[in-house]
């Protein structure tokens, strides 16, 4: 018998009235680790890993996992075991790549506000390359790498100025964005990195956005970009690697993203007409590698009639789930046991925060009762990297399964863990 799998999570599915992910009853794993409980299928990961790779298959390509997803120790050890490097944003990020035995080699140090601490940190463990995003900070890591006898590898993230028609929050390739060096100062920031001391030109680089449903907003920022790298060669300055960022969307409810290979195939043979199909390229994707490989289980604590809506008081909150109260999010929310044909009211699904804005789930037709558990779909990224312990929630654990194992790679957070490095006057 075949179990078909829920809408965009090709490795969980009903087997009778129960849900697995992969050959694992979620059930039994809510029972051994407690509630809310993140699982993660390794399959999954490795699945959306190999769309890339089919989408490059011939071509010089690292992947760099853009780790802020989901940082978890074992799931940067999986990624690093495939070959894969890290987009980093932080000092933090790089040790953490260093403590899942990451290749440092391999990692690209992202963001806006690099501090020279960090600056170093990276330096002395030898990074592949700055992305750099101002012209302010070109200079600073110039100093911090001539002061400390090392050369800084460097990409300069150009702003595209394309709309990737996404959520505003998440779309950084405009020119209302804190992101990126603008297209028209592109070749002038290049000439000045050539000029540095400390630093070694040696890439181009763009992110435009994530949660990216369409192929066009890629499509245009690619020529964009290789309209600067013909501009800046011809300048006498040579780019070797080209890198694309990250930002594909995943399929949270009925979006029609396309695939990994499909994307990189239209986008390929644009790069190849152009000329440049034999470069060295990077890509930076985060939440389509890990999104949909992730479940967070919640228990139902009361259900709770009103005039104007049934509440769903579950064990999550938005200390586990910040998107819908940071973005209006939608993730699905299904029953770990399926219950026939009970009839199924409608709630909106919240959390235990003291905060109105502490809701998972609007509107969602579920056959529940207390002690009852639930999985909240979609949530392998951006949603255990961006916990919090808000109202004094220890983090939940995390169980990434693999076949019919279960490996638990995080504890549950006690709440002595909570304020442990804390002082009493
Ligand atoms: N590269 C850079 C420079 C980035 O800033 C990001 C994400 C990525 C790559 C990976 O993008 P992805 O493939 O995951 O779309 N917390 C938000 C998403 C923030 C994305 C930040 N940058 C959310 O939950 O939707």
């Amino acid at each position: 018998m075949t179990h078909p799998a829920l809408p965009g999570h090709p490795h969980i599915a009903y087997r009778g009235d129960a849900l697995f992910i992969e050959d694992v009853r979620v059930d039994d794993l809510a029972q051994a680790h407690g509630t809310p409980l993140f699982v993660y299928s390794q399959a999954s990961m490795q699945a959306a890993l190999a769309a890339y790779q089919r989408g490059f298959a011939g071509r010089k390509l690292q992947v760099c996992y853009a780790m802020k997803a989901n940082s978890s120790l074992a799931v940067l050890q999986f990624f690093a075991r495939q070959g894969c490097g890290f987009d980093i944003v932080s000092g933090g990020e790089l040790e953490r790549v260093v403590a899942a035995g990451g290749d440092v080699r391999k990692v690209i140090f992202s963001g806006v506000g690099k501090t020279r601490a960090e600056m170093l940190q990276a330096l002395q463990a030898g990074i592949l390359c700055f992305n750099v995003e101002s012209e302010a900070e070109l200079e600073v890591l110039s100093e911090v790498a001539t002061a400390s006898g090392h050369t800084a590898p460097v990409s300069i993230r150009v702003n595209p100025n394309v709309d990737p028609k996404t959520h505003p929050y998440i779309s950084t390739g405009l020119k209302g964005n804190k992101f990126g060096v603008a297209h028209e100062r592109t070749l002038a920031v290049y000439q000045r990195a050539a000029a540095l001391p400390g630093l070694q030109v040696v890439g181009i680089d763009f992110h435009i956005g994530s949660q990216i449903t369409e192929a066009t907003p890629y499509l245009d920022a690619t020529d964009r970009l290789l309209d600067l790298v013909q501009e800046i060669e011809a300048a006498g300055i040579p780019i070797h690697h080209i890198d694309f960022g990250g930002g594909l969307g995943i399929n949270y409810n009925g979006d029609t993203p396309p695939t990994a290979d499909a994307l990189w195939m239209q986008l390929l043979a644009k790069i190849d007409a152009r000329g440049y199909g034999d470069r060295q390229f990077m890509i930076e994707p985060g939440r389509s590698l890990v999104g949909n490989a992730g479940l967070c289980v919640a228990e139902v604590l009361y259900l709770k009639p009103g005039e104007e809506k049934n509440f769903c008081i579950i064990d999550a909150a938005m200390n586990d789930l910040p998107r819908p109260a940071m973005y209006q999010a939608f993730h699905g929310i299904v029953p770990l046991q399926q219950a026939g044909d009970a009839a199924a009211p409608v709630y909106d699904v919240v959390g235990p925060v003291c905060e109105s804005g502490d809701w998972i789930g609007r509107d969602r037709a579920l056959a529940v009762q207390p002690g009852d558990r639930l999985a909240v779909l979609s949530a392998g990224a951006y949603c255990m990297s961006m916990s919090s312990n808000y109202n004094t929630r220890g983090r939940a654990a995390e169980v990434l399964v693999d076949g019919p194992r279960a490996h638990l790679i995080r504890e549950r957070e006690t709440a002595q863990d909570t304020f442990q490095g804390e002082r009493l006057l």
